[in-house]
């Protein structure tokens, strides 16, 4: 075995021993192109890093940093149903792999998860749905952009988004093409910018075969945003428009509502989607996906659950979208995790349990509630150029300098996390009693900024 005794980073070369390695020399023989381009780097972790270290010198260190919600105490948030529920689970389920689409339940109750009250009604009006169990919400992302494209295919996508959006585009060998989060000029709707987005579907529906679009809301991360009922409107008639107007090309419509439980409107789409078809035929060529994560809606963060749910009013084809999902999964993470599925189903089939956990999670959404109404409240004081910040974990601040203004707070002990066009304020990390103070930290370090 060797062991490296030194490291010298600035020349990119291990000394091993007595033997120097060319690191770049080292990846040219190994590696093709597509691997040597990343760069693991995670611009959230190394800013919580910076958090834990500075909390570690004693500092009064305020935590905007991470994806997680957080007790005010700092603790994470955890529903305790759900982990007394994954605690007294059968050795089978601990032990056995799970069917390769998932527990049959699961699929049922990912289903119910995802779409919510809706399903059944949807049901009524002859629209079939089916899942695939995932490993989290990622999962099913990546296998919507596997399944519903070919590789070097243009996926839409929001202007700004999760970051690992773009990872998963890049992991699918598929080119990103956006349309704005905001409008960017005059618009009939303030958060849907219609023109961008029908000139984009326009653009991808004549150039491609299919097309595919994520949409994360409601509770966007990075910034919070929801949409309305007008806006959700807006958005699934310009699908609709598409798939009619291009009959035979596929137009895929996915809705990742990773934070949706912690919305005013957790199941908004559905309620959109019904009152539509209600009335309106559904193109054949359109489908509409789900991408369910109980990451955040059932605290399992770490266990790695999540579900495809497909919409469309063949059953078949619904049917058939499973048996492809579950071939690719298998080819990727073989299967997704049987703990927390057989954990939800318990949960849910338990009407004492699901009523329990409804309780926790009420309890959570409060606590996000009241950090968003105070952080919103100082922000509107101030000229900082707040995005919407409506439900979920976030908060946005658009800036053109993002490091800066996050050293600046850094400064002033609160840690935010700089990302591409902005700051992102974690209000899922920071206690309730420094909120306000963190708001302020950031309209201090803005406007020294800006002197
Ligand atoms: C926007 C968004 N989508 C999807 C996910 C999926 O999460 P998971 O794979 O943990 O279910 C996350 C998690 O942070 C997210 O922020």
């Amino acid at each position: 075995m060797i062991t490296a005794s030194t490291l010298d980073c600035s020349a990119a070369t291990f000394v091993v021993g007595v033997i120097a390695v060319d690191l770049g020399h080292l990846e040219n023989t190994f590696l093709p192109p597509e691997s040597r381009v990343k760069t693991g780097s995670d611009v959230i972790f190394s800013w919580y890093g910076r958090y834990q270290q500075a909390k570690a010198l004693g500092e009064p260190a305020i935590n905007g940093t991470v994806g997680s919600l957080l007790e005010d105490d700092g603790s994470l948030a955890v529903n305790k149903v759900v982990m007394d529920t994954i605690r007294n689970q059968p050795d089978v389920d601990l032990s056995a792999y799970a069917p390769l689409p998932g527990l049959p339940d699961f699929k049922k109750l990912a289903a119910e998860l995802a779409v919510g009250p809706r399903l059944a009604s949807l049901r009524d009006i002859g629209i079939h749905s089916n899942a695939v169990a995932t490993p989290g919400g990622t999962g099913a992302l990546y296998l919507s952009a596997r399944s519903m494209l070919a590789v070097g295919d243009t996926i839409l996508l929001r202007s700004r988004r999760w970051s690992p959006y773009d990872t998963l585009a890049k992991e699918c060998g598929l080119p990103i093409a956006e349309w704005p989060i905001l409008p960017v000029g005059d618009s009939d709707h303030p958060k849907v910018d219609l023109y961008a987005l029908e000139e984009k579907l326009e653009e991808i529906a004549t150039s491609q075969k299919r097309l595919l679009a994520w949409i994360n809301d409601p509770a966007h991360n990075p910034t919070g945003i929801s949409l309305d009922a007008e806006g959700r409107e807006l958005v699934l008639d310009a699908f609709i428009n598409c798939a009619t107007k291009y009959p035979d090309k596929g137009v895929t419509l996915f809705l990742d509502t990773a934070y949706a439980i912690y919305a005013d409107e957790p199941y908004g789409w559905s309620e959109t989607i019904h009152k539509k078809f209600s009335w309106a035929d559904w193109p054949e060529n359109l489908l509409i996906c789900w991408g369910f994560s109980a990451s955040k809606s059932h605290t399992i963060y770490g266990m790695r659950c999540g579900a495809i749910v497909f919409l469309h009013p063949s059953e078949d084809y619904v049917a058939r979208l499973g048996e492809i999902c579950a071939v690719t999964g298998r080819g990727t993470w073989s299967l997704a995790p049987r703990l927390p599925q057989s954990t939800l189903i318990t949960i849910h089939s338990d009407e004492d349990l699901a009523i329990s956990w409804g309780l926790e999670r009420s309890r959570l959404k409060e606590i996000l509630t009241a950090r968003r109404e105070m952080f919103n409240e100082r922000m509107a004081l101030s000229e900082l150029p707040l995005m919407p910040s409506d439900d979920g974990y976030f908060a946005f601040i658009p800036c053109d300098d993002p490091l800066s203004i996050a050293e600046k707070a850094a400064e002033s002990h609160l840690y935010v996390v700089p990302l591409k066009g902005g700051v992102r304020i974690g209000l899922c990390s920071i206690g309730s009693s420094d909120v306000v103070r963190a708001a302020e930290i950031l309209i201090e370090s803005w406007h020294t900024l800006a002197e």
